[in-house]
């Protein structure tokens, strides 16, 4: 299974990235994480949560212990597995979690660089209006544009995350030049008909629906027809 890379930037939305790690990490994937300044100052603002992106530790946005992770890894394996919370032991047992790499975003030598550097894809989440409008116009000004370009290049998945409303023409512009591109534009606009009752299935909803472009087998949410 290759590694997945995952980018964090500055719009609203910080939730969004911190579920998807938790997820992706409980579900074993290896991630290679990057994240902008302006991702940095969402993070404080909306998870109260200071972030050093000299020094960056996954301690720094997922909290040490695991109880989450495994809560999420036992929703991921088994629909609606909710209530096997108690003996999730077995379940658990069967999975090793992710590892995280970290790469600063302004570290050009960093694999994720290069199109050599093989990758099961990449989700920038959330994706600012003006990352997108970097990768539209090929600007690789960071690690982040760089590393969305050369999976546009190798015609690998890119993911993009935008929260923004309403949106200007430039910007439809953008995530249309994206789209025709191969990217895919995956707007957190949770959807209502799965009955959420919380923040957290609102979430879940965006990012089970980040999971299936990935091909990750999830029970995040009750599927329309199930
Ligand atoms: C608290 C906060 C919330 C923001 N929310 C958004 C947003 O939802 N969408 C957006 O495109 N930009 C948003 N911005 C502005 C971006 O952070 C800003 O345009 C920045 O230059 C993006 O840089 P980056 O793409 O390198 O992260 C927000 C900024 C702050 C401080």
């Amino acid at each position: 299974m290759r590694d997945l890379v995952v980018a964090m930037t500055g719009a609203s939305g910080a939730i969004y990235a911190v579920r998807l790690l938790e997820v992706l990490l409980a579900s074993g994937r290896n991630v290679h994480l990057t994240i902008s300044p302006s991702a940095k100052l969402v993070v404080s603002k909306e998870l109260d949560l200071e972030l050093n992106l000299e020094q960056f530790e996954i301690s720094q946005l997922l909290p040490p212990d695991s109880k989450l992770s495994a809560e999420s890894a036992v929703r991921l394996l088994r629909p609606g597995a909710e209530g096997v919370a108690a003996d999730n032991s077995s379940v658990l047992s069967e999975i090793t979690p992710g590892k995280v790499t970290y790469h600063h975003y302004s570290d050009f030598r960093a694999g994720i660089a290069s199109g050599s550097f093989l990758t099961a894809g990449m989700v920038i989440c959330p994706c600012s209006m003006g990352t997108l409008a970097s990768i539209a116009g090929g600007h690789s000004e960071n690690l982040i544009h760089r590393a969305a370009d050369v999976h546009l290049k190798e015609r690998r998945k890119l993911i993009v995350v935008p929260r923004e409303t309403p949106l200007g023409s430039i910007q439809l512009e953008n995530m249309k030049r994206l789209t025709d591109s191969g990217a895919v534009v995956l707007p957190a606009m949770p959807g209502f008909y799965h009955n959420p009752r919380s923040i957290r299935d609102l979430v879940d909803f965006v990012v089970g629906r980040i999971l299936d472009q990935l091909d990750i087998e999830h029970a995040l949410f009750r599927r329309w027809g199930t």
